[in-house]
């Protein structure tokens, strides 16, 4: 075991045993816990509700500044999440605009242009389906070519043909039809709006590159493509993570088939998946301890 350390981290609790962290997260909880770091406890579905209070009850007042782990939050509830954590004496390390920057793709896109494939996106409401004509002028503000469709946060890359890819931006028809699939099945949890990349020809799957104040941490393969083996070129991106002024996020790395590293996405690290086998201990050793 390492160091000790007294780092608070803030875990949703599993719905059905709430004194208990999510199962999903568990492990690492132990081992914040094994290193003499404390998890406290988020009840994720009151937050969801809108009961905040509620959601934040089981977090001892004054017990300081944390980090949160734990499933994607939309902005409004992270939002709501911070305001209600500094009121009980809690507050969480990230702001909740230092959050949104990092979550959606609108807030870290210009930082790390060109190194990301070109991106368009418009706002739009939960089951809102966008119209065609401002879908095509989107479109015709990236180079002719295909896209991936997504929203501000996720994509239905798991139907890709049906709900992601578009194999020619100038086909309206194609694209209509694959972003009212995407904004369909992402029904209620559509984040900020779709989102038109240009696509890129990846020769690698992705690796996940955890940075903490604007260094790189722990650098793994994504947890959905456990095949990366690569070793990222992070000379290229460290920059643009700084430029972000975040303190604790990933970025998404693959190696373009010209060989170039590109940034697929970025995340904040809070909310970010880890890889199975990922040495939890040592990159909470690098989180920032206030105290
Ligand atoms: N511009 C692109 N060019 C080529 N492939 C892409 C592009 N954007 C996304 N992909 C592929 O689609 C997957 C999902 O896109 P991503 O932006 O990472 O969304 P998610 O948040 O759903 O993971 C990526 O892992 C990558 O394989
Ligand atoms: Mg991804």
């Amino acid at each position: 075991m390492g160091p000790t350390m007294t780092l608070t981290i803030l875990f949703c609790a599993d719905p059905l045993r709430p004194r208990r962290v999510d199962e999903h997260f568990h492990h690492e909880a132990e081992t914040l816990r094994a290193s003499g770091g404390a998890p406290v406890l988020l009840d994720l579905e009151a937050l969801r509700r809108g009961e905040v209070t509620e959601a934040v009850r089981r977090v001892p007042r004054g017990i300081g500044a944390l980090w949160y782990r734990g499933w994607m939050l939309t902005a409004a509830e992270y939002h709501a999440l911070a305001k209600a954590l500094a009121a009980r004496g809690a507050p969480l390390m990230t702001p909740p605009d230092g959050y949104q920057r990092a979550h959606e793709l609108p807030g870290w896109y210009a930082t790390f242009a060109g190194l990301t494939p070109a991106s368009v996106w418009l706002p739009l409401l939960p089951r809102e389906t966008p119209a065609r004509a401002p879908l095509a002028a989107a479109a015709g503000r990236l180079p002719q070519g295909p896209l991936v469709v997504k929203d501000y946060v996720k994509s239905r890359k798991h139907e890709w043909a049906e709900a992601c890819f578009v194999p020619d931006s100038a086909d309206t028809d194609a694209l209509v039809r694959v972003v009212h699939r995407m904004v369909e099945l992402q029904d209620d949890s559509l984040s900020g709006g779709v989102v038109l990349r240009a696509y890129e020809d990846y020769a690698t799957g992705e690796a996940r590159v955890w940075w903490v104040d604007g260094d790189p941490v722990l650098v793994g393969p994504h947890p959905d493509s456990p095949g990366a083996d690569a070793f990222p070129d992070l000379d290229l991106v460290r920059p643009a993570v700084r430029a972000l002024g975040c303190r604790f996020v990933t970025t998404d790395l693959a190696r373009r088939a010209d060989g170039v590293w590109r940034v697929v996405e970025v995340g904040d690290g809070q909310v970010s998946g880890l890889h199975r086998g990922a040495d939890v201990g040592d990159l909470y050793f690098h989180l920032p301890d206030p105290g």
